[in-house]
């Protein structure tokens, strides 16, 4: 029998055991290659001294290729989970630790990630994943790949009930990378993180393509190619700084409203030079986070995918304290064109919001789809679609603002009043028509200006005549499209207001098991 003292000895060198992990020369690699170790990045993510572990003493239960060994049975297999708090909050959080089999997912690993998943559900509280592994344990064979399904069924059944965060740290190749790629959010660390789902010298052999790691899957082409990543970060300590500055935006589950913080920017203070801030020229590009830095709270913007689809820009602010999720169209890049990719973009990004009760503010500046047989040969039809299908299903309070062209369909997509915007606000600057003057007057008076006299002047009449009757924002304002033209100087204040007055709003979509959104 034990004494008491023995007893707590034990206990003390097994935590010994699995804070150690895969040993001091591993650690120091891991250190070596400029990354932090799993429990170092748990304790950075949570507020100080908030991690409560589970499963510390959890092995895995491999015979094959002579484990079982002492030496092999490693406390906590590989895997630092449990729970944080971020900004006082409840966090679930999961680590792969690299330093045990590579980070490698056995059957005991993954069971200690759906637990964690599992309490996140439970409790209405985020998950995140920070992900640095070989992929399945190799000895394990298909219990590790059972594992990994066991894991994607939890990511699909949380998705929308609870935000899930993936931050990749390391490798994450094979069907490993859909577990992140279920998640709300990919977060990349810049020269230390790869994700694909054959590597280089598969494609090699393959295709005979010849790709490093890093021009295949590193953080930079997935945050501006591939648009897997959302964020990218420089460092594991940036990384996780930018998971808790994305946390404090969103709400702990579905069933929430997003934090409020109490605003330090005042909610009626005017900028006078946003009178003068849309170019005069409509064909002059702008930038449009310009404008919004001086709209939101304290010119914060947390923005997502900044290097994908640049033509329309997404991401989080507040505006009077309350979290809003922000979707504008970018006139400096393809001028504000909406394309597949952005479509894309802004579809899961209005979505996301809507599934966790974030209001959406959109401001509009686009002169259509971009043409071309690229757009329309890659399925325009159907990923503009999924743009407009996610606006007109979004139930949450949803304000708009025209600031310069909101022509053709891509006004009624842009989360225009027809389908369901509450507030619908235009800039003096603003042109609602079918198209720009240009294209307009070249088919409705082709024929009559190519047998003027002098066709330039003619032309030139005809599309100021088409500007003063169409290209402005009080056609669509007198049938009540639009709500109220405004001052720009006044938008912050306008839209603060809007989103108070929709605090209680309440909207639903007939009963159904899920759309079909055109996927
Ligand atoms: C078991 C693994 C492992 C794995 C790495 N290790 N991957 N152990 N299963 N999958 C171990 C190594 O044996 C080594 O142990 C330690 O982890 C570190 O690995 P190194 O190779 O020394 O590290 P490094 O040079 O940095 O290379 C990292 C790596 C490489 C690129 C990830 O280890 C690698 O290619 N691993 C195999 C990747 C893979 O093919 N995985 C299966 C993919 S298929 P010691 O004891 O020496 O420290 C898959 C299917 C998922 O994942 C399906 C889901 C549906």
């Amino acid at each position: 029998m034990r004494t008491s003292e023995e007893r707590l000895r034990y206990l003390d060198s097994l935590r010994e055991a699995a804070r150690a992990g895969g040993g001091a020369a591993r650690l120091a690699k891991q250190h070596a290659s400029g990354k932090l170790s799993a429990r170092e990045r748990v304790e950075l993510l949570g507020d100080s001294g908030s991690f409560e572990e589970v499963d510390p003493f959890v092995v895995h239960r491999c015979r094959d290729f002579g484990m079982g060994q002492p030496e092999d049975l490693i406390p906590g297999d590989g895997v630092v989970a449990g729970s944080v708090r971020v900004d006082g909050r409840p966090v679930f959080v999961f680590a792969q630790d690299f330093t045990v089999f590579g980070g490698s997912l056995s059957e005991t690993n993954a069971a200690k990630i759906c637990k964690v998943m599992d309490l996140a559900m439970r409790i209405g509280a985020p998950v995140v994943g920070l992900n640095d592994s070989g992929g399945a344990r190799i000895q394990e064979g298909v219990a590790s790949l059972a594992g990994y399904a066991d894991i994607f069924l939890l990511n699909t059944l949380a998705s929308g009930v609870v935000p899930q965060i993936s931050a990749i740290m390391g490798p994450c190749a094979g069907g490993a990378v859909y577990s992140p790629a279920i998640t709300d959010f990919i977060m990349m660390v810049r020269g230390t993180s790869y994700m694909f789902v054959t590597g280089p010298d598969v494609i090699k052999t393959v295709t005979h393509e010849e790709v490093t790691k890093e021009a295949l899957g590193g953080a930079d082409t997935h945050a501006s190619t591939s648009g897997v990543a959302h964020v990218v970060a420089d460092s594991d300590a940036d990384c996780l700084l930018r998971i808790r500055d994305l946390l404090g935006f969103l709400p702990s589950n579905n069933r929430e409203d997003p934090p409020r913080r109490s605003p330090k920017d005042p909610v009626d203070r005017e900028d006078p030079a946003l009178d003068r801030f849309i170019p005069e020229n409509p064909n002059q590009p702008y930038d449009m986070k310009t404008l919004l830095a001086s709209v939101v709270d304290d010119g914060d913007f947390f923005e997502i995918h900044a290097d994908y689809a640049k033509n329309l820009v997404v991401g989080f602010a507040r505006l009077g304290g309350r979290p809003v999720g922000i979707v504008a169209n970018q006139p400096d890049f393809l001028a504000g064109c909406l394309d597949i990719d952005s479509s894309l973009k802004g579809a899961r990004f209005v979505r996301f919001c809507d599934a966790f009760n974030i209001p959406i503010v959109t401001f509009v500046d686009v002169p259509g789809f971009l043409p071309g047989t690229k757009q329309e040969f890659g399925g325009i039809i159907k990923h503009g679609a999924k743009l407009l299908y996610a606006f007109a299903e979004a139930t949450v309070p949803k304000v708009t603002l025209i600031t310069r062209k909101a022509y053709g369909g891509a006004y009624d997509v842009m989360s225009s009043k027809h389908i369901r915007a509450d507030f619908n606000f235009a800039y003096p600057s603003a042109e609602i028509a079918v198209m720009g003057p240009e294209g307009a007057v070249n088919i409705l008076y082709g024929r009559e200006l190519a047998a003027a006299v002098d066709p330039v002047e003619a032309r030139k009449e005809k599309v100021s005549e088409y500007q003063l009757l169409f290209a402005n924002p009080y056609v669509a304002a007198r049938k009540g499209y639009i709500d109220d033209v405004i001052h720009p100087r006044t938008t912050r204040r306008r839209l603060i207001r809007s989103l108070e007055f929709l605090g209680n709003k309440r909207d639903t979509v007939p009963p159904k098991k899920h759309g079909c959104i055109p996927l």
